[in-house]
């Protein structure tokens, strides 16, 4: 047989402003059972996956957190390298852009493309929206809003250095057409495909330093740093030692990324027009899954609604966990996250279809064998045999997997272990058992079991390596090669060899204790805020500090303070007050003439900047932008208590 082609499979590497969740999980255990699969293929195979530290979003939230960027990113990065061996993933390598290697892989990438002159410096101003870290056209938003952060982008100008992308719009347009398989499934290929019908911009892929230091310096120009996608989508290569080293000779010419559709456009647009410009092979291939939900949203740090992997493997077991996901959702589309879905794949797909099975087999081989795995009987095999329907199922298995259709490949193994469980009902061993004349065919139906069986652990190893080995040392195959080929002709399993008694595979999970415990458990828990509530204090402590709506007559910027607004607020005390606010970065002087604010009228003036403030602003901050508290009525009276 021919050696199998080299696999490369990639995840797409996570943000460090968030701790894993059950997406993230999603897409790198899938990773990992198509690496699996591929290495029992007998594939050469390499299984990247890693963290994204660079950037606005990272910056800001080790700002929150009160701590520099590279201690948040060493603290969440951690989070995720550790998470993924407890869930059975291997992964081959663990990247991180902070790494000195990666820098100067983007560095070098970046200089190439420059000197090439695909690279610009141009001033710019266009709708930036913080949440995505990019611009948009005014025809990408959804009422004027950013259709994932729903919030209205900043209208930014500055002068920054451009990717020419749309250079190579009408080549990737080839290409895409050219290679049916470049983007997978195909409802994206379309969407992709549709999207380029619309001229191509170039890519913004500066930010000043002024603006963001946290990212890699372009080798150019010191005053700016790579936009974090630019920086990001590199480590595919860095991480193989691009541009030369046999792990990137062997495994860069035939690499596959996993992404879910949220990253689809940065994948298959810029990804592979940067590679075209900077000379490099194009990937052969892009896998697009859909997101998992909850309710009707997104599953997603940002809404708070995050199933932990680790606490729902632990309590459902790492291969229960692997199992649900990976036969839940159809690849390419979304699917709803509930644990009463974990619950019911495990009772009825593993404890009962599966489990039962297996201590059922493995009992009556004890009863009627004393354990030992029997002899067949030639003449009955071709009656009795199940190999046909164990054939189909690998089939199956070795055409869905490589398509990463997961539940597909499961689907046609728990065909064959109903076609199994059918068999002992229709066979009736029990029956065999009480007449001697009837033992060769005993031992064949039960040899047929075991053998099934075996197929059966070596199908789902992919999926569930470790039910996959203690079913095959039950069986006395604990020593059979992880290869496809160990599974592929009926009748390998030796006869005389030795079973082993088995707890249950899977035990059932009590749908009523069930959902008590989610009834305790849907009572609302206080949490611990970010910022913890100071010490309480009296009504009368409240009272002194006077608070009063003050309407903003004028605002002006304050020379060399670029987060400093000094603006004149009326408190109906017949001359305005001065007032100096850290709002600047968030508000225009125009947007805040006319506000009526909330003023700390008694607070003992400070001097800021050389200028005194007579008085504070209340605000609250989200994600660095600030939010003056404003009153929901117009045209309050200036100096109106407010209590
Ligand atoms: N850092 C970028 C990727 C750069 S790759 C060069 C990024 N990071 S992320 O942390 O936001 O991860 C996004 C990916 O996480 C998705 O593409 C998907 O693989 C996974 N998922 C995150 N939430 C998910 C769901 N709710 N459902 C399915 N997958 C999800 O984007």
């Amino acid at each position: 047989m021919n050696q199998p082609e080299p696999f490369y499979i990639t995840t797409p590497i996570y943000y460090v402003n968030a701790k894993p969740h059950l997406g993230h999980a999603y897409t790198t255990i899938a990773a990992d059972v198509a690496t699996r699969f591929h290495k029992m293929a007998g594939a050469p195979s390499f299984f990247l996956t890693g963290t994204d530290e660079h950037g606005d979003k990272i910056a800001e939230a080790a700002e929150t957190n009160g701590c520099s960027p590279k201690e948040y990113a060493d603290e969440i990065s951690a989070l995720f390298k550790n998470l993924w061996p407890k869930l059975a993933i291997e992964n081959d390598h663990f990247i991180r852009t902070t790494d000195e290697s990666h820098k100067k892989v983007v560095a070098d990438i970046l200089q190439k493309i420059y000197d090439n002159g695909d690279i610009y410096h141009a001033e710019y101003e266009g709708l930036y929206c913080v949440g995505c870290e990019r611009f948009y056209l005014e025809r990408e938003l959804v009422d004027g809003k950013c259709p994932d952060h729903k919030k209205e982008p900043k209208r930014i100008k500055e002068s920054n250095y451009f990717f020419r992308m749309s250079k190579y719009q009408q080549w990737l347009i080839d290409h895409i057409e050219a290679n049916p398989d470049f983007i997978r499934p195909k409802q994206y290929r379309n969407e992709v495909l549709s999207f380029l019908k619309e001229p191509l911009e170039d890519l913004c892929i500066s930010r000043p330093k002024s603006r963001l230091t946290w990212g890699i310096t372009l080798p150019f120009d010191e005053a700016y740093v790579t936009y974090v996608w630019f920086d990001a989508l590199l480590n595919y290569v860095s991480a193989l030692g691009y541009p030369e080293s046999d792990a990137f000779n062997t495994f860069w010419p035939k690499a596959q990324h996993i992404v879910a559709k949220d990253i689809l456009k940065t994948h298959a647009i810029y990804w592979p027009t940067m590679l075209k410009a900077a000379g490099i092979p194009i990937y052969n291939t892009l896998n697009v899954h859909g997101f998992w939900n909850m309710g009707e949203a997104k599953m997603s740090k940002s809404l708070g609604n995050v199933a932990s992997p680790e606490g729902l493997s632990q309590k459902y077991g790492v291969d229960a966990y692997r199992f649900f996901l990976m036969r839940d959702m159809s690849f390419g589309h979304d699917s709803n996250f509930s644990e009463e879905a974990i619950v019911k794949r495990i009772n009825y797909d593993l404890a009962n279809d599966l489990g039962n099975l297996f201590s059922r087999v493995v009992a009556m081989s004890f009863k009627y064998f004393d354990g030992t795995v029997p002899k067949p009987d030639s003449s009955l095999m071709e009656e009795l045999s199940l190999a046909g329907e164990a054939e189909k199922a690998l089939e199956s298995v070795r055409m869905e997997m490589p398509l990463f259709a997961f539940d597909r490949a499961l689907k046609a193994i728990w065909a064959f272990v109903s076609r199994m469980n059918k068999y002992v009902d229709e066979m009736a061993p029990w029956d065999l058992a009480k007449d001697e004349a009837q033992k060769p065919r005993l031992e064949t139906v039960m040899y047929n079991l075991l053998e099934g069986l075996r197929m059966v652990a070596g199908l789902i190893h992919p999926v569930m390596p470790e039910t996959s080995a203690k079913m095959l040392s039950h069986l006395g195959a604990g020593d059979t090669p992880m290869l496809l080929t160990s599974f592929e002709t009926w009748g390998e399993l030796p006869p005389g060899g030795s079973i082993t008694k088995t707890k249950a595979l899977f035990p059932r999970i009590d749908m009523k204790a069930f959902e008590e415990t989610k009834k305790e458990k849907s009572t609302p828990v206080k949490k611990e805020l970010a910022t913890p509530i100071k010490e309480e204090i009296s009504f009368d402590d409240f009272m002194n500090v006077d608070l009063r709506v003050g309407t903003v007559l004028d605002a002006e910027a304050v020379p060399k303070a670029n987060k400093l607004l000094k603006l004149s607020v009326d408190l109906g005390e017949g001359v305005p007050r001065t007032i100096v606010a850290g709002i600047a970065k968030s508000y225009t002087p125009e947007e805040v003439k006319g506000t009526q604010v909330v003023v700390v009228a008694n607070l003992a003036p400070a001097k800021i900047m050389g200028v005194e403030s007579q008085g504070m602003l209340l605000a609250a901050t989200k994600r660095k932008h600030l939010s003056l508290a404003t009153f929901q009525l117009e045209g309050l009276k200036p100096g109106t208590p407010v209590k």
